[in-house]
């Protein structure tokens, strides 16, 4: 793989898979791997519905961003980014001077079912608003963001994340 860049940042909606192909992309390219939700979560010893909570979304977005800046002063790694990473424009910019931005592309109708699925980690905004109308707003809101920053766009939909990661990797070879 070229190592002209820095870090691979996975940038996507909330369901997309970033935390799954973030930890095989870790194993297949020997790479360090953070998931910043984790981290965030880990820091201040709560689970991402009581950090809505406590702090709001827009300050957790703040606190995300601050953490996320001062984290890629670090050597390469693979990040698995919230969702919400891309509604900063210093994120942005950051994302595309520091390294390789990968979008992963999902239909709304397997995030939902995903996000349905996923009883362990309910995300605040889909805790909130339960609905495809909901996960389709978000998407519109973001989605110019998303592919301003993506330097690939991967679509993600029926395939597995073996397959996606390797996707990945030859898009970055
Ligand atoms: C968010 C997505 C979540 C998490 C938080 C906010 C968003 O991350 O950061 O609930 O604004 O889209 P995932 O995309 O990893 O679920």
């Amino acid at each position: 793989m070229e190592d002209s860049f820095k870090h691979i940042f996975l940038i996507g909606m909330m369901g997309s898979g970033k935390s799954s192909v973030g930890m095989t992309l870790s194993q297949k390219l020997n790479l360090p791997h953070i998931d910043t939700d984790e981290d965030l979560m880990d820091i201040l010893n709560l689970d991402m519905n009581q950090i809505f909570e406590t702090f709001n979304e827009e300050r957790f977005h703040a606190l995300e961003s601050t953490y996320f800046i001062e984290h890629i002063k670090n050597n390469k790694y693979i990040y698995s980014t919230g969702g919400g990473i891309i509604l900063n424009s210093q994120n942005r910019s950051t994302m595309n001077k520091f390294g390789k931005t990968i979008l992963l592309k999902s239909s709304i109708s397997n995030l939902y079912n995903r996000l349905k699925q996923d009883t362990k980690n309910i995300r605040p905004l889909f805790k909130k608003n339960n609905t495809k109308k909901n996960l389709q707003k978000i998407w519109n809101d973001r989605e110019k963001y998303y592919t301003e920053c993506a330097d690939y766009i991967i679509k993600v939909d029926n395939k597995s994340i073996n397959e996606i990661s390797n996707e990945i990797i030859k898009k970055l070879n």
